[in-house]
């Protein structure tokens, strides 16, 4: 199988991208989501000084979803685009141009607004026995803040149900396979 895209379909290297993202974010969603859970099981204690031990975790892997997003734009914009397939109409051709367009804003959006919920909200957070972080600036509240990183959150499953949808219902998974 070739490396690039091309006229046979998509390249190995833009289904490595695509599938090691999915998995990256099917990871820090429940990170994200079981942050606590997560922090207990990372200092073996369910002590509330360290509610938040695992933020730094999420934190790191956020960071290396937005370095694989920025590899992935550089990759696109180097290999040229396989042909659509048959299976889609004009319509739903600029319904997925369109989304995947989102997503990628989306995997921009969501890692950005989790760092300056974390660096920039000045909300203080419990990570270890007696320790606190503090970010080191406090430039806009935090509830401003997280609404972003959720609201981006929520926006993220919109364009993903349809996004999965589309590839389901038109039967083109194996294209990205
Ligand atoms: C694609 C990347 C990311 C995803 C999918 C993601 C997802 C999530 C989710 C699902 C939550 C729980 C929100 C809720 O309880 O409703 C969360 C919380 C949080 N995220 Fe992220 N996140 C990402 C990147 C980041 C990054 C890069 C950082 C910081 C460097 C970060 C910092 C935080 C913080 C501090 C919270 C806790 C908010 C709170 O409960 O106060 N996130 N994230
Ligand atoms: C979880 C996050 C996901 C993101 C961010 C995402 C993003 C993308 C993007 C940006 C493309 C265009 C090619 C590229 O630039 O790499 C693409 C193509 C594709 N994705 Fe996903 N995807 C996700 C999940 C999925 C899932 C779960 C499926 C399985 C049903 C799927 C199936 C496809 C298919 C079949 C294509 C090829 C579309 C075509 O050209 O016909 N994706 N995806």
């Amino acid at each position: 199988m070739p490396l690039r895209n091309g006229p046979g379909g998509y390249g190995v290297v833009t289904k490595v991208l695509h599938w090691v993202t999915v998995v990256a974010l099917v990871v820090q969603f429940l990170l994200g989501y079981g942050i606590e859970a997560a922090s207990e099981l990372l200092t073996g204690t369910d002590d509330s000084d360290h509610d938040e031990a695992a933020v730094f975790v999420h934190g790191w892997l956020g960071g290396g979803i937005l370095v694989l997003t920025a590899l992935r734009l550089v990759w696109r914009t180097t290999t040229p685009l396989p042909p659509w397939s048959d299976r889609l109409t004009s319509a739903d051709r600029k319904v997925e141009s369109w989304i995947e367009r989102a997503l990628y804003v989306l995997l921009c959006w969501i890692p950005l607004s989790g760092m300056a919920l974390l660096l920039a909200s000045g909300e203080v957070r419990d990570v270890a026995e007696d320790g606190e972080w503090v970010p080191p600036l406090d430039l806009v509240d935090d509830d401003v803040l997280l609404g972003l990183h959720v609201a981006g959150h929520v926006l993220f499953y919109v364009a993903l149900a349809i996004h999965v949808g589309l590839a389901v219902r038109r039967r083109t998974l194996s294209r990205m396979w």
